[in-house]
């Protein structure tokens, strides 16, 4: 049983964001903050987990679930204050306690790990993780000795002009020895600017005890940015997405112009894909190999299967399987299910209706609330009428059938295999097998009309 435990403080509401939504919880690549914190920490399966949580509570609590125990810090009072909150859980335990802040979303596991490592190596009692920051606003600064050694950290509203200069930043990342965390932390106080109790408070208190402090230096700054503001949200968002596409292009996907294509954290893509510029790839979407997602594309829970082809096309939490394409211009809606090998052209759009395999929507068509078999045509500007305006109504159509362009079918239809609509028709009643539906006014030709119009007799027409 490992005897490591981590804590991920999310009790802050966030006042820098000014938003309705709890800092933790802005999504990155489509994540929540304080999401990518938990996933890279379950990744080193810690005994305990627990987070803070505070503003926002159940919100949090809705997203994370059972992955995490929960403390509830009801009053923010500061960080130290926040870790305060799990005691009950922890004060008791003998190891290490990783503690890590919820709007950090850019850390990695293999730095928690490397320095879990050093801090147990050291035999520490606390061992900071620190970056050089080129702009170190904001961030509590790592003050040192002349002998180098860590005498405190001071935070960004108490920090002297001399102090402002440091550049060395407290990441928010520390590893404790638990049993001294716990001793320690009801002495900590809130005499700062910010009349908080701070966690790093402690560095000084362990230094006048005179214990162990160390410190662990990370080589990459950018996975330690903690996002206070918008700003940061957005600088988060882009090393994000440059993390996320260089793992694909590293697992065989080709992205063209990795700068203009937005990928979120939990997509899956398979070898052989070419990404063109300017697409959008949301939630949990797969993606197959030896597919093409095309320029202006935008997908969102989507299950892409091998060898599809999407042009220009907007897809949500629907299916297409393997070697079918769709596009320009097209839409499936949720609950779409496209088959094996169908083409849906351009200007379709498709809703709650399955597509059975080889069949061909190819233009101007709305299939909404259908079944339909495989080897179907599908005429130009057919329009499945599935709405009376109170109820959603179904229809199915048969294997091998054809439907004329410029039909209705007004739902509930049920079409048999084999059978046929006239192009032009408006379908009410069901058709049967080998059955040819034919529901438009017959033609009539007006013959000599021209003669009957005055402009006939005019001198200027012929
Ligand atoms: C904190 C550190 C700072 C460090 C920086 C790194 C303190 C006092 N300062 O500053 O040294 O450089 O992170 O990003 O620790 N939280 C609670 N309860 C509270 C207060 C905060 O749970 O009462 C949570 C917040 O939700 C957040 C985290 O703790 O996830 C850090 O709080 P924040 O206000 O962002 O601290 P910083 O000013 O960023
Ligand atoms: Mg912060």
């Amino acid at each position: 049983m490992s005897n490591r435990y981590v804590i991920i403080l999310a009790a802050g509401k966030g006042t820098r964001m000014k938003s309705k939504l709890y800092k933790v919880l802005h999504p990155v690549a489509g994540k929540a903050m304080v999401d990518h914190v938990l996933t890279q920490v379950e990744k080193m399966k810690p005994a305990i987990v627990e987070t803070v949580i505070g503003s926002g509570a159940e919100k949090v609590r809705d997203l994370l679930g059972d992955r995490t125990k929960y403390a509830l810090q009801e009053e923010q009072l500061g960080t130290a204050h926040a870790v305060l909150q799990t005691e009950d859980v922890l004060a008791d335990k003998e190891g290490t306690t990783l503690i890590v802040n919820g709007d950090t979303p850019l850390f990695t596991a293999e730095t928690f790990e490397k320095l879990f490592n050093y801090h147990e190596k050291q035999q520490a009692a606390v061992t900071i993780l620190t970056a050089h920051a080129d702009n170190p606003f904001g961030y509590g600064r790592m003050v040192r000795g002349v002998d180098g050694s860590v005498s405190k950290i001071v935070e960004q509203k108490d920090a002297t002009d001399e102090e402002l200069k440091i550049q060395e930043i407290n990441t928010g990342v520390l590893c404790f020895d638990n049993k001294l965390l716990f001793d320690n932390l009801h002495n900590v106080k809130n005499d700062n600017a910010q009349g908080e109790y701070y966690l790093p408070d402690l560095i000084g208190m362990f230094k006048k005890q005179n214990k162990k402090v160390s410190a662990y230096q990370m080589a990459d700054l950018s996975e330690s940015m903690g996002v206070n503001d918008r700003v940061a949200l957005s600088h988060a968002e882009k090393l994000m997405q440059t993390r996320i596409n260089e793992f694909h292009m590293r697992e065989g996907v080709t992205i063209i112009d990795p700068n203009n294509t937005y990928i979120d954290a939990d997509v899956k893509i398979g070898s052989d894909t070419v990404i063109e510029p300017n697409v959008k790839i949301f939630g949990k979407t797969v993606i197959g190999s030896n597919c093409l997602i095309g320029s202006g594309s935008r997908l969102e829970k989507a299950v892409i299967e091998d060898n599809v082809k999407i042009i220009s096309s907007t897809i949500e939490s629907a299916i297409m399987h393997e070697g079918s394409d769709i596009g320009p211009n097209s839409h499936l809606r949720p609950k779409a299910e496209i088959g094996k090998e169908v083409h849906v052209g351009n200007f379709c759009e498709i809703k709650n209706a399955k597509i059975g395999d080889r069949t061909k929507v190819g233009h101007l068509t709305y299939v909404g609330d259908a079944t339909l078999g495989t080897d179907i045509n599908v005429g130009c500007g057919v329009v499945f009428v599935n709405y009376d305006g109170v109820k959603k109504w179904h229809s199915n159509i048969g294997d091998h059938s054809f439907i004329g362009s410029n039909s209705n079918i007004v739902a509930p239809v049920e079409m048999s295999d084999h059978s046929f609509i006239a192009a032009g028709s408006t379908i009410t009643n069901d058709i049967p097998k080998h059955a040819m539906a034919i529901a438009r006014q017959r033609q009539t030709n007006k013959e000599d009309f021209w003669d009957r119009l005055p402009l006939s007799k005019s001198e200027d027409w012929e």
